[in-house]
C-alpha cells in the first residue's frame, strides 16, 4: 500500500489498480479526489500514469470558488451566499455586480462611489464607435460586441499589467461601465439609427434603455416598470458558476492575458445556440404551436420523442430553475406596459400540462430561465439576436468576479487539459511524386 495524506476530515478513496495488484489511498476533498493523485496510480516509472477522461467536464471541478452556489437538486442559486431570490428583489443590479466582485455587500460610502466610478466610464473612444460601425448593416450584435470588447484591450496596454490590484479594478470597471453602451450601439447599427452617446444622469439600465431607443427627445424616460424588470433580468444573469463561458474566460484568462481579451472569449462561447440561444427557440416553438388548443397535441409529440420542449429541462437544475420563477413574476410588470403577448396563453398552458405530466415528472423536467425571458424580450422589443447581447451585459460582473477569483488562486495554472491520441504513429513521410504518381 502506497502512502497518501488523508485529508483534514480524514475521508479517503481506496483504489486497486489490478494490473499490478497495487493499492493507492487517494484523499477526499470536498467530495472530490485530486487528478494529480490518479497520476501516481502507474504500472512502472517510465509509464503515465491514469488520467480521468472527461468531455464537457460533466463531472470534473476545475476550481474553488466562492462567487455563486448552485444546488440543482433543491433549485437554490446563491450569489456570494445570498439567495437570488432576496437579491432580485431588494438589491440593484449594480450593488450584486459590486457583491460578485468584492465578495461583500458594499457600505453605503462603497456603493455611491462604485455606482459613481461605473456611471462615469460608460463613454468609449471614439474610435470603437468608427471600428463599430465599419461592420456590414446586417452584422450579428454579438460578433460586434465581441469585436469591440476585444478591441478595448488595445486602447488600454496597461490592462496586461494583471498582476497589480488597482489597474484589474480600473479594467473592471471600465468592462461593466461599457458594456451597455456597446451593447445598444450594436443594437442601433442593425437599424442604421445613429448611435447614441450616454446620458451619465441615468441609473445603469435606464441609461441602456435610452441608448437603445432615444430618437429625437431632448431626454429618454423610461418607465420604472420597464426598468425595474430589466434589472431583475439583469441580476438574474449575471453569474451561473462554471457554465461554458465562465470555462472560457478562465481558461483564456489562465494565459495571464488582459481581462478584456479573456473577456471576449466568453462572449464567443455564449454566442452559441447550446449556450445563449435557447430563449430564441422558445419562441418559434410557441409561434408553431400557435394557440392553445394545439399544446395537448404538441405535448403528444414531446413525449412520443418527436421533439423537446424548448425551455424546459436543464443540466443543473433538476428542480423548478429559480431564476424561472422571478421572470415569470416580470412578465406581468413588463405586459402591465407593453401590452400582453399572446404567446403567453400557450406558454402558461404548456407548463401547466407538463408540469402535470408523469413524463415531465419522471425526468425532473422543469421550466428554465430561457421559458419566460424570450416573451420579456420581444415584449421590450428585442429581435432575437439581441437576446444573447442582453444575457452577455450583465454576465460580465460574473466574468469578471471569475476572473478576478482565478488571477489572486496560487493553486490555479494555465488550463492545458490532457488528451487521449487516437491518430497514426510514427509514419514515413512520402514524397510528393511518390504520392501523387
Ligand atoms: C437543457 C438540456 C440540454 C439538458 O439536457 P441533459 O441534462 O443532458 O438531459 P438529457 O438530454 O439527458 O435528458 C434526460 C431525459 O429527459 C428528456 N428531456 C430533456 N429535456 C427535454 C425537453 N426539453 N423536452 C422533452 N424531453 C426532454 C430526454 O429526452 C431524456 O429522456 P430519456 O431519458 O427518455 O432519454 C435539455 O433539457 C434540453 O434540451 N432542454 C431544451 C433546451 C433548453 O431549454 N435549453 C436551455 C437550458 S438553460
Amino acid at each position: 500500500m502506497t502512502d497518501a495524506t488523508p485529508s483534514s476530515d480524514g475521508q479517503t478513496l481506496t483504489v486497486r489498480d489490478d494490473r499490478t495488484g497495487k493499492e493507492y489511498v487517494l484523499p477526499i476533498v470536498d467530495g472530490t479526489i485530486r487528478a494529480s493523485d490518479l497520476g501516481k496510480i502507474r504500472v512502472s516509472d517510465d509509464e503515465p500514469g491514469i488520467a480521468s477522461y472527461d468531455p464537457g467536464f460533466t463531472n470534473t471541478a476545475s476550481t474553488r470558488s466562492a462567487v455563486t452556489y448552485i444546488d440543482g437538486e433543491k433549485g437554490i442559486l446563491e450569489y456570494r451566499g445570498y439567495p437570488i431570490e432576496q437579491l432580485a428583489e431588494k438589491s440593484t443590479f449594480l450593488e450584486v455586480a459590486y457583491l460578485l466582485i468584492h465578495g461583500d455587500l458594499p457600505t453605503k460610502d462603497q456603493y455611491d462611489s462604485w455606482v459613481h466610478d461605473i456611471t462615469f466610464h460608460t463613454f468609449v473612444h471614439e474610435n470603437i464607435k468608427s471600428l463599430m460601425q465599419g461592420f456590414r448593416y446586417d452584422a450579428h450584435p454579438m460578433g460586434m460586441l465581441l469585436s469591440a470588447v476585444g478591441g478595448l484591450s488595445t486602447f488600454y496596454p496597461e490592462a496586461r499589467n494583471i498582476h497589480d490590484a488597482d489597474t484589474r479594478h480600473l479594467q473592471i470597471v471600465r468592462m461593466i461601465a461599457k458594456m451597455p453602451t456597446l451593447g445598444a450601439w450594436s443594437f442601433r447599427h442593425a437599424q442604421g439609427k445613429p448611435y447614441v452617446y450616454p446620458d451619465n444622469d441615468l441609473s445603469y439600465a435606464e441609461n441602456f434603455l435610452a441608448m437603445l431607443f432615444k430618437m429625437s427627445e431632448a431626454k429618454y424616460e423610461a418607465d420604472p416598470r420597464l426598468v425595474k424588470a430589466l434589472e431583475v433580468l439583469f441580476i438574474l444573469h449575471a453569474d451561473h458558476e462554471q457554465n461554458c463561458s465562465t470555462n472560457a474566460v478562465r481558461s483564456v484568462g489562465s494565459s495571464q492575458v488582459d481581462p478584456y481579451s479573456a473577456v471576449s472569449a466568453g462572449i464567443g462561447a455564449l454566442y452559441g445556440p447550446l449556450h445563449g440561444g435557447a430563449n430564441e427557440a422558445v419562441l418559434k416553438m410557441l409561434r408553431r404551436i400557435g394557440d392553445v388548443s394545439n399544446v395537448p397535441a404538441f405535448i403528444e409529440g414531446v413525449k412520443a420523442g418527436n421533439e423537446r420542449l424548448m425551455g424546459f429541462g436543464h443540466r443543473v437544475y433538476k428542480n423548478y430553475d429559480p431564476r424561472a420563477t422571478i421572470i415569470k413574476k416580470a412578465t406581468d410588470d413588463v405586459f402591465e406596459v407593453t401590452g400582453v403577448n399572446p404567446l403567453l396563453k400557450i406558454a402558461v398552458e404548456l407548463e401547466k400540462i407538463a408540469l402535470e405530466d408523469e413524463y415531465f415528472v419522471k425526468r425532473k423536467l422543469y421550466p428554465n430561465v430561457d421559458f419566460y425571458s424570450g416573451l420579456i424580450y420581444e415584449a421590450l422589443q428585442f429581435p432575437p439576436e439581441m437576446f444573447t447581447v442582453l444575457f452577455a451585459i450583465p454576465r460580465t460582473a460574473g466574468w469578471l468576479a471569475q476572473w478576478l477569483e482565478l488571477v489572486n488562486d496560487p493553486e490555479q495554472k494555465i488550463a492545458r487539459p490532457k488528451q487521449i491520441y487516437t491518430g497514426g504513429r510514427g509514419l514515413t513521410f512520402p514524397s510528393r511524386e511518390e504520392r501523387w504518381a
